[in-house]
């Protein structure tokens, strides 16, 4: 077996998805590992992988770590094996806690986003050396470019990372519910609205990505005396800004105390 998931959520079965669709290995090379409920078997057969138990895990030869990072210090002392290459998606569990804990130093660190599930994830990833030795660190790069782009963020940076683009779907969900609120509160109907506001983030982030500033795209869109201004008014009012970068501030932080087990 090249490769066991343990704990196949909403990230773990994602990232499935992408390397098997990527044909990074093929599925008898799989092996899926959950916690109490079914979806494990469920995800297993759906995706034609394989189920296996614990004990088995000491075949793989790399295992992809997607429980939650509570659930780690309980699992970790199963699991750890000094020949396995591990790569975890857990936030905030740093590689020197997880070489610790897993007793190989074989540790890849990375941190995709929800966007995995479409292909679309911006995934930080990191290592300690005795992975990109082994080959490891360069087997994450394939692995999660199967599901949207790459970056190398070193280690230190990693919790803003995970605050800012692992927690950053959240945001944009609520600008966008927010903005659909006012769409129908000004008379819109609710599934045109939600359409209008997802399509909005969408070109919004195609027009941000040719490498126009934000602060020119907003620019652009404000005429003098015009309704853009009007609206960008009131927007600063609220103290939008504030609340968005005081909520990467404190995700940031947050991973910082996940990896502290709090
Ligand atoms: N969600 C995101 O947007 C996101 C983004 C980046 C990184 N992450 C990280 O990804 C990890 C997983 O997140 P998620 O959203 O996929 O969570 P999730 O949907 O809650 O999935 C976690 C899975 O872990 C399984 N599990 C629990 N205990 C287990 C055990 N002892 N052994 C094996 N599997 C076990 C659970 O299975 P049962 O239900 O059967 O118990 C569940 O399917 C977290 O560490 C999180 O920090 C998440």
């Amino acid at each position: 077996m090249k490769l066991a998931v343990v704990g196949v959520g909403k990230m773990g079965e994602a990232i499935l998805e992408g390397m098997l669709n990527a044909s990074l290995l093929e599925r008898s090379e799989i092996g899926v590992v959950g916690g109490r409920s079914r979806r494990a078997a469920e995800v297993a057969e759906l995706h034609g992988v394989n189920l296996i138990s614990r004990a088995q895990l000491q075949d793989a030869e790399r295992v992809l770590i997607c429980v939650q990072p509570k659930v780690f210090p309980q699992i970790a002392g199963e699991i750890a094996d000094p020949h396995h290459g591990y790569i975890s998606i857990m936030a905030g569990v740093s590689l020197e806690t997880m070489a610790a804990q897993l007793g190989s130093r074989r540790v890849v660190r990375a941190m995709p986003n929800l966007a995995a599930t479409i292909h679309k994830s911006a995934t930080a990833v990191v290592s300690l050396e005795e992975a990109e030795v082994a080959g490891d660190l360069g087997f994450a790069r394939a692995l999660f470019a199967s599901v949207g782009d790459v970056y190398e963020i070193a280690e230190p940076l990693f919790n803003t990372f995970t605050g800012m683009v692992g927690s950053g779907p959240a945001y944009a969900a609520i600008f966008a519910e927010a903005l659909a609120d006012g769409g129908v509160r000004m008379g819109l109907n609710r599934k045109l609205a939600i359409e209008l506001a997802g399509k909005l983030l969408i070109s919004t982030g195609e027009l941000l990505l040719r490498r126009v500033h934000p602060s020119i795209l907003k620019d652009e869109v404000a005429s003098p005396g015009g309704t853009t201004v009007a609206g960008i008014a009131e927007i600063e009012r609220y103290t939008f800004r504030a609340a968005v970068i005081e909520a990467v501030k404190a995700a940031t932080l947050r991973g910082a105390e996940l990896g502290e087990g709090k």
